[in-house]
Parts: C-alpha cells; structure tokens; sequence
C-alpha cells in the first residue's frame, strides 16, 4: 500500500480515474491528501465526494522555491511517499524533488521525449505525425524530461481537432496512471540512468499498430 499526495489545478480526472481504480482494488494505494495550488477547482470537489482530505495552498506571492517548501511540508504531514502529478500547472522546483527523489510522478500528453511543454494537441496534429499518445514518468529537474514509466499510443486522424485528440489521449491517460502507480506500490520500477525497468511485466512483441491503415495487407 502506498501512501499518495496527489497536486491538481484543475478538473482532476487524472484524479478521479486513480480513485475509481483504488476503490475497485485495482491500485493498492491510498490518496492521503490532494492540493491545489487553484481555489475552487472541480478535483477538490471530486476529493471531497470521496472523503478524501484536500488543501488549497496558493502559490501567488511566493518564489517558486518558497512554494514547494510549502508543499513538502503538507505531503510530509500526511506520510506521502510517493507525489503524483496530475495537471498541476506549476514549475516543479529542486525543493521539491530533493525531498521526494524519483518519488514525483507526472503525466504528460505526448509520446515523450517528443512534443514537452504545454498545449500540445494542436502541436502534434499541425506537426503532421500519425500517432500521438501520453508518458508517465518520473520528474527530474528538466520539463518533461525524467525517465519514462510507461506510455500509450493513439492514432491522430485527418480530421482530428486539439479537443478530438485530447480526449483520445486523456481515455489512456486515465489507465495508464494507475498502471504506473500500481507498478510502483508493487516494487516493479527500477530506475537505471535514464531506463524505468519494469521487472516481472508481460510482453507483447508482436503489437503494432500501422496509420493510415495498411489495405494492401488486407
Ligand atoms: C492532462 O492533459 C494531462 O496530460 C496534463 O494535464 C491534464 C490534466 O487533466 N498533465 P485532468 O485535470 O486530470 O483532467
């Protein structure tokens, strides 16, 4: 059972996929609290349906590093071991990660190391690539550059808009955070330089997938 922090700023349904996916038994973990760095966002609400202890701890007025100290300080209280990201809009600071090393898990709605940063749906689409997907991984001091968990691919269609593909990717985005959560409460990550090893996972060499489908293979 693994004790988590959960950081939100905004919907949460990142959030509330991690929480049906503990209360159906399918994670061992327990969320023992959520902060938002944003008042009155919609993943308090879900924390609060679901007995879950929230805190808003806003970041105006305090450096970056002063901010996260904050942070620690809440996370400690509560016995969090490990510190899921999930659509917190802030800038993650040494502060932070020195406190919780390789214990800060994010999601990012790209196939990484491909597309960092910030509204990337539209990115992706006018970039023209055929498959587009979301990484969990750990969070180093770089944007979006720690060692990746796990990741799933979709397919990016002609006609796609940032809203069709974001809700493509966000569907996947809410199994396979719990996946990397679930791995890690099971001691499966081994973290070698830059590699997440997945001990003990099953394969599937034979899975591809081919965009605009390969008719003539039919
Ligand atoms: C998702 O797009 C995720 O990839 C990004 O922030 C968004 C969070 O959405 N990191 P939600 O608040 O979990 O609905």
């Amino acid at each position: 059972m693994v004790n988590l922090g959960v950081l939100v700023s905004g919907s949460g349904s990142n959030l509330q996929a991690i929480i049906d996916n503990i209360e159906a038994g399918r994670v061992d973990a327990n969320i023992k609290i959520v902060i938002s760095n944003v008042p009155d966002v919609y993943a308090l609400e879900r924390a609060k349906k679901h007995g879950i202890p929230s805190r808003v701890i806003p970041h105006r007025g305090l450096k970056r590093e002063e901010y996260d100290q904050k942070l620690v300080e809440a996370l400690r209280d509560q016995g969090v071991e490990l510190v899921v990201l999930a659509g917190f809009m802030r800038i993650i600071t040494p502060v932070l990660l020195r406190a919780f090393p390789l214990r800060v898990i994010n999601i990012h709605p790209a196939l990484l190391p491909a597309f960092p940063g910030t509204h990337v749906w539209q990115t992706q689409i006018d970039y023209g690539v055929k498959f587009a997907g979301c990484t969990v991984h750990f969070v180093d001091e770089g944007t979006d550059t720690g060692p990746i968990i796990i990741q799933a691919v979709v397919p990016v269609y002609d006609d796609d808009t940032a809203d069709t593909l974001n809700a493509r990717i966000l569907k996947q985005e809410h199994k396979i955070y719990s996946q990397a959560i679930q791995m890690y409460a099971e001691g499966r990550l081994e973290v070698q330089g830059h590699r997440v090893l997945a001990k003990g996972m099953p394969k599937a060499p034979d899975s591809f997938m081919i965009n605009p489908p390969a008719k003539i293979l039919e």
